[in-house]
């Protein structure tokens, strides 16, 4: 059984004290749970005070995006290196804001993604289609290729630990989720993709996570779903009562 990650995308939202704050409100929250990975990711300057907030509970720590060299002149950017010595353990690759925002391709995914399991960190790649795309039906089409190209070239090993998630760029911020069925029929084919690149075993092993205006009240019914293995949550992982509730779907 695939065990469900439940990861917080704090974008560019709370400064030090705040995301200390929010992780000692959560942590009392979210102490007896054992079956489910939580993961935070705050903005840069808050990784290092955030994972020695945490240590000692079951919350881990993740970064929203990495540069693939390990060190040189490369002014603004940050290594992987120096992600996991400031305690992270995720990296999430591909957002959608950084593919509109920020000239993000599968071709820079593919190399951060490498990078970050060069590392022994754990890369959530992000995919996911536009409206225009939906509605043109180009839901399929747009979503293989960022997964052939985004997560291509990886051993078996490499690509067993790789996080998949698929979120509709509809739905982020949006108030507009997609429905479980929606969901699942995306997720089910990310896998058929995947097992065609890297084999049935692998691809029954990965997470699939789905985002895009997850909340409290639609979570259990999109993790009933039998390839939604978690959540990347935006908005509604920036309030501790709310997480916690995310986290704990199943009860
Ligand atoms: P949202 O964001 O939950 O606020 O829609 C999700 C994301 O962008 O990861």
């Amino acid at each position: 059984m695939r065990r469900p990650l439940m990861a917080g995308n704090w974008k560019m939202h709370k400064n030090i004290p705040e995301a200390i704050a929010m992780v000692k409100e959560l942590k009392p929250l979210i102490s007896d749970v054992k079956d489910v990975d939580i993961l935070i990711c705050p903005v840069f300057t808050a990784i290092y005070p955030l994972s020695n907030e945490a240590k000692g509970s079951n919350i881990k720590i993740g970064a929203q995006n990495v540069y693939w060299e390990p060190k040189g002149a490369f002014t603004g950017e940050i290594a992987v290196s120096m992600l996991s010595d400031a305690g992270c353990s995720f990296v999430i690759i591909g957002h959608s804001e950084r593919r509109q925002y920020f000239c993000e391709t599968d071709e820079t995914v593919n190399k951060r993604t490498k990078a970050t399991l060069n590392a022994n960190l754990i890369p959530i790649v992000c995919v996911g289609e536009t409206l225009q795309e939906r509605e043109s039906d180009n839901t399929f089409k747009v979503i293989e290729k960022q997964v052939r190209d985004g997560i291509k070239n990886f051993s078996k090993e490499e690509a067993e630990k790789i996080v998949i998630a698929y979120e509709p760029v509809w739905a982020i911020g949006t108030g507009k989720t997609a429905t479980p069925q929606q969901a699942q029929e995306v997720h089910g084919f990310i896998r058929k993709i995947y097992s065609e690149m890297y084999g049935s075993d692998i691809a029954n092993k990965v997470r699939i996570l789905y985002g895009g205006s997850v909340k409290p009240d639609n979570v259990s019914e999109l993790m009933k779903q039998k390839d939604i293995d978690g959540g990347l949550v935006g908005g509604a992982s920036l309030d501790a009562a709310s997480f916690a509730k995310l986290v704990k779907f199943n009860g």
